[in-house]
């Protein structure tokens, strides 16, 4: 089982950011807190992070026959990126959407997900742990124990 990582604009400022909103920890810790869950479910895996819609994309289609499966904190391109839906859609991998912070309590424009129509389930407002919450359903998922089918 090998899972790609991806994480979208600004989450790179993470520990600098609105640290009321997503907290003082740094995406150096959001790496290495990744790594340290999959190394304990047996996982392997490949993070990235850009700033850039296109990047994001390029990766999604690079995952095609690598991957297992794919954990997406879109960030803001969460709320405008038909391009990432569409090539979730095209490599057609499990796909985990995460938020650290609470989507659903905060403003109107955040409401919509354009990628969280290809995933098979959102984790939001859990911090660093959605990331591991993600990766644990996917695995669960893949080994067939849950239905794929979205809740
Ligand atoms: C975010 C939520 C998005 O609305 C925002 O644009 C982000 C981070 C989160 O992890 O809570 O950059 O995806």
């Amino acid at each position: 089982m090998k899972l790609l990582f991806l994480n979208g604009p600004n989450l790179n400022m993470l520990g600098i950011r609105e640290p009321d909103i997503y907290g003082k920890q740094t995406y150096a810790d959001l790496e290495e807190y990744i790594r340290g869950f999959c190394g304990d479910l047996g996982i392997g895996c490949e993070i990235f992070q850009s700033n850039h819609e296109g990047a994001l994309v390029d990766a999604i289609q690079a995952a095609y026959q690598k991957f297992d499966g794919i954990v997406i904190n879109p960030a803001a391109y969460t709320h405008t990126s038909v391009a990432l839906l569409d090539a979730l859609k095209a490599v057609g991998l499990p796909a985990a959407e995460v938020h650290l912070s609470d989507v659903s309590r905060r403003e109107d424009f955040r409401q919509i997900s354009y990628v969280r129509l290809a995933c098979c389930k959102t984790f939001a407002g859990f911090g660093f742990e959605g990331y591991r919450l993600a990766a644990e359903y996917l695995l669960t998922t893949k080994s067939g124990v849950i239905d794929t089918a979205k809740e």
